[in-house]
């Protein structure tokens, strides 16, 4: 059995066992990882994430009143909650749904909210998308959430915009001020691709990703270093990257090209504002310069690309962690193309584009490294291109 059929397996069993009946169906959303393109989705520009393997499963079927009722395999608890629990200010106070079922919540508030009439539903959840390692399991649940609920009430909602909804359910009732890269990701990457999304206009290209056939690998490391201060340090990015361009008199950062840098720099008055306008103007580039070289297929070429991208976050971006630092030196040390710190910063994951020959001698010199710093060990898995959201049966 493969793991996705064991995810999804345990999601039935568990609908069966809470609500001694079957389900109507079973949807699915993956984890993600960004090649490249980090803190620009917020800033109108580009980012290039792949789905991940690994998936969140919801087992569902609509229930007669409007409630919602929601299993999670991770806690076994089920939490239930009514209309009257679904409002928000959405303006980024939380919603009085708290925990992980606060995004389940999010997402029937975020459908409401849009004028959907949502169905009363009972749901059941298992996921192999570790939490808290920066692969988005916030965003599979938000996804397969509302890919369930889409269905099971017949909503018109075609895929292409529910990135948004669920980007608003997770702004507006979670309270998260995240973009809208994640959800992109997980509900729109075809499989053997990344996903070349522009996000203002939110049109994507599907860039092929193959990595099997050019012998190469994409390694992701799990630092293991607990995010400290994540969120309030993020929306403290963003908030920065957002006066930035008023100072500037654009609308966001995508509005500055490459080649202006310089004369935008000039015009900010602090060296910090300067930096993080800097991360955002050369992250942008880089994106477009990565596609570039992947529809050429010049995939090792991207390498330097992805090594710079980390360079960036380090010193101009600032939200990396030494545990994050020291595996990206390693696994260059190691032989890796190009590495990088991958998702929203101090902590998560690392990812290596390696030789497929050297992918374990990459991953052991991380380890290495790690255990001469006395760091938590690092668990890492291998990546492979995969498919969005979708209904199982
Ligand atoms: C988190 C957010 C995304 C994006 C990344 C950084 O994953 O959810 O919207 O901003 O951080 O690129």
């Amino acid at each position: 059995m493969t793991a996705r059929d064991d995810v999804a397996a345990r999601a039935t069993a568990g609908f069966q066992r809470v609500y001694a009946s079957p389900p109507a169906g079973r949807w699915a959303a993956p984890g993600r990882v960004n090649l490249i393109g980090e803190h620009t989705d917020y800033n109108d520009g580009f980012v290039l994430p792949f789905a991940l393997p690994l998936r969140t499963v919801v087992a569902a079927a609509p229930a007669a009143e409007d409630r919602w009722q929601v299993w999670s395999e991770l806690t076994g608890e089920t939490v239930s909650f009514g209309t009257a629990e679904v409002t928000a200010t959405g303006s980024g106070t939380p919603g009085p749904v708290t925990g992980w079922a606060a995004y389940v919540a999010a997402v029937v508030w975020a459908l409401r909210e849009a004028g959907h009439r949502v169905p009363g539903a009972r749901l059941a959840v298992a996921s192999d998308v570790p939490l808290g390692a920066g692969l988005s399991s916030s965003a599979a649940l938000e996804a397969a959430v509302l890919a369930a609920l889409v269905d099971l009430g017949g909503l018109d909602l075609p895929a292409e915009q529910q990135p948004r909804l669920a980007q608003r359910a997770e702004n507006g009732y979670v309270g998260a001020p995240t973009g809208i890269m994640d959800q992109s990701a997980v509900i729109r990457c075809h499989a053997g691709h990344a996903l070349f999304l522009d996000c203002r206009t939110e049109q994507v290209e599907h860039i092929p990703f193959e990595l099997e056939p050019a012998g190469l690998a994409v390694l992701v490391i799990d630092s293991q270093a607990p995010h400290r201060h994540a969120d309030g340090e993020y929306a403290a990015r963003r908030a920065s990257c957002e006066r930035a361009a008023k100072q500037l008199g654009v609308t966001a950062l995508r509005d500055v090209p490459a080649e202006q840098l310089d004369d935008a720099l000039a015009r900010l008055t602090d060296d910090e504002t300067r930096r993080r306008v800097r991360h955002v103007v050369t992250e942008n580039q880089r994106v477009l310069d990565t596609v570039a070289l992947l529809r050429a297929e010049r995939v090792r070429q991207i390498g330097p690309l992805l090594t710079a991208s980390h360079t960036s976050m380090r010193d101009d971006f600032a939200i990396t962690v030494p545990e994050i630092d020291t595996a990206v030196e390693a696994a260059l040390a190691a032989g890796a193309l190009g590495a990088r710190m991958t998702g929203g910063g101090f902590g998560g994951c690392v990812l290596a584009l390696v030789e497929a020959a050297q992918a374990d001698q990459v991953a052991a010199a991380v380890t290495a490294a790690y255990a001469e710093r006395a760091f938590t060990p690092p668990t890492h898995t291998t990546a492979i291109p995969a498919a969005g959201a979708t209904r199982l049966d």
